[in-house]
C-alpha cells in the first residue's frame, strides 16, 4: 500500500532527504505529504523546502495536539521518525500502532537513547549498525523491522562511526519503506 508519509525531524534531515529524493526518483510508492520539525533551527528544514514539500514547525506546549490537527489536515497515515528528539505521548501513540517507524543508530536492543556511538566505542564493540523499528511508548524498544551492520575498526571514532552508519541508515530507510509497502499491498 502507498501511504501518505509524514517525516519528523529535529535536527540535520540527512534521513529525511534521502526519503525525499527516493520519492522524487520514484523508488518508493508513497507519498511524502509534509515535513514537521519541532525546532524552528532544523537545517533540514530549510533544504526540505527547497522539493517543495509542504514544512510545518511545531515549536509548542500543544505539539501533539497540532501536529495531530496537521496530520489529519493532510491526511497522513504513517509516519516516519528521522532523528526526531521528542518523545510522543501514549495518548498520542494510541490510533498510530504500527504506523510509526524509528531510525536508530545502534544494532538495538543495544544502546538505546543518547551518545550511540560514544558508548558503542567504550565497549568495544566489534560491529556496530543502525535499526528501523514502529515506535512504541518505550524508548526505542518497539518492535524491530530491519538492521543494517557496520564492522567498527580500532581507528574508528565518533565522527567516522557516526559517518558510516548514516550511509547505511540511508539505504535501510528506503528499504524498510518499500518492505512495508509491500506488506501491505
Ligand atoms: C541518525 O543517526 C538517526 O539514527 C538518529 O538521529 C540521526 C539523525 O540524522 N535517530 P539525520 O537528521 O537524519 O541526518
Amino acid at each position: 500500500m502507498a501511504y501518505k508519509i509524514a517525516i519528523l525531524i529535529s535536527g540535520d534531515g540527512s534521513n529525511m532527504l534521502n526519503i525525499l529524493e527516493a520519492y522524487k526518483k520514484g523508488q518508493i510508492k508513497s507519498k511524502i505529504v509534509t515535513i514537521v520539525s519541532n525546532n524552528p533551527n532544523s537545517k533540514g528544514l530549510k533544504k526540505a523546502k527547497k522539493y517543495g514539500v509542504i514544512t510545518k514547525v511545531i515549536n509548542s506546549k500543544d505539539f501533539e495536539y497540532l501536529l495531530s490537527l496537521h496530520l489529519s489536515k493532510y491526511k497522513v497515515n504513517f509516519i516516519c521518525l528521522a532523528g526526531f528528539m521528542k518523545i510522543l505521548s501514549k495518548k498520542f501513540l494510541e490510533g498510530w500502532e504500527k504506523k510509526i517507524i524509528n531510525i536508530h543508530p545502534s544494532l538495538l536492543p543495544a544502546f538505546k537513547g543518547l551518545d550511540t556511538h560514544k558508548r558503542a566505542l567504550k565497549m568495544k564493540v566489534k560491529y556496530s549498525g543502525c535499526t528501523i523499528h514502529f515506535v512504541n511508548n518505550k524508548l526505542d524498544s518497539g518492535e524491530i523491522i530491519d538492521q543494517e551492520i557496520v564492522k567498527v575498526l580500532d581507528s574508528d571514532n565518533k565522527n567516522s562511526l557516526k559517518k558510516k552508519i548514516l550511509m547505511k541508515e540511508h539505504k535501510l530507510y528506503i528499504r524498510v519503506i518499500k518492505k512495508l509497502e509491500k506488506s501491505n499491498e
